[in-house]
């Protein structure tokens, strides 16, 4: 069993953009602007956008963050959009989510300029991408398809079973893996809550990739002996062996299914550092125009 070390592939790859950015410094060209509009104070949310701002900082991209309390109106933040839409210094943006109840999250996502959207989120980017257009894809699909890629696993005509169908990552991963590309062109069936049978079609999976949202819902008599398996999951559950009294689990039972497979992302430390990196990887790209030229 061999381990896919997000952590490993995910500081390659950011020292990768960092030399690049290095380059353009050289050249006196300014560096990316990836910018995050924050409504509110959801603790989660305002981690994510920390962390965000603490990886630019890291590889030399600007980064500015645009705060407002929840009470702000949708008119207000669409206008903000509007603002980030036409500056020339910002090369990227997100909206974090979840927005709160009063405004209209679609409304919001598709007022963003596709060709700042780097976290691939508006209709245009996911139709692009649907269609095999150049594209900006989602954090999580992008950064699965890149630790499938940089551990030289062979997708190519294999049974490939996703298992949720969000908008964010299983159903644009289950069109990733069904595309002409490399990784890509493998035979892919998509599992959710209401599919019937579902040890059967996952045992017979050469590749399952796992977003079900559930805590250690895989077990390993849903595996096949050698199957790959890249765990989307993360969860905060209760734990008697640990300090702080959590560990983070993913949705895959990780202890009785990793001796069964050839590949496995652990929780934490997989999937999760791959998603920041995507995102970075998506404003360089738009800084390079080279998505939309
Ligand atoms: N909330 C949780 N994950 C994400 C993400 O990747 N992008 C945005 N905009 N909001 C999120």
């Amino acid at each position: 069993m061999e381990l896919i070390d997000g952590k490993k592939i995910g500081t390659e790859i950011k020292r990768e953009i960092a030399e690049q950015v290095k380059k353009m410094i050289d050249a006196d060209e300014r560096p990316p602007h990836l910018a995050a509009i924050l409504v509110g104070n959801d603790p989660a949310s305002e981690t994510y956008v920390t962390s965000k701002g603490k990886a630019c900082k890291e590889v030399g991209f600007d980064s500015s963050t645009y705060k407002f309390e929840s009470d702000i109106t949708e008119e207000e933040l669409l206008e903000t959009v509007e603002f980030l839409n036409n500056d020339p210094e910002i090369d990227g943006f997100i909206v974090q989510l979840p927005l709160p109840d009063h405004i209209d999250e679609n409304k919001v996502i598709q007022a963003i300029s596709p060709e700042k959207d780097v976290d691939g989120f508006h209709p245009v980017n996911v139709g692009r991408m649907t269609i095999g257009l150049p594209a900006y894809v989602s954090a999580t699909p992008n950064g699965i398809m890149e630790l499938i890629k940089r551990s030289g696993i062979e997708t190519e005509g294999e049974n490939c079973v996703v298992l949720g169908r969000s908008n964010i990552v299983g159903r644009p991963v289950s069109i990733l893996m069904s595309r002409t590309t490399n990784p890509g062109n493998a035979t892919v069936t998509v599992c959710h809550s209401r599919t019937k049978n579902l040890k059967e079609i996952t045992s017979k999976a050469d590749i399952l990739i796992v977003a079900i949202g559930k805590p250690e819902f895989v077990t390993a008599d849903m595996v096949k002996e050698g199957a790959i398996v890249i765990d989307v999951g993360i969860h905060r559950v209760e734990s008697s062996e640990t300090k702080s009294g959590f560990r983070l689990k993913g949705d895959v039972k990780y202890d009785e299914v990793a001796p069964k497979c050839s590949f496995i992302t652990p929780v934490p430390g997989g999937v999760g550092p791959m998603t920041i990196v995507s995102l970075l990887m998506n404003t360089l790209k738009a800084r390079k125009k080279e998505i939309y030229s």
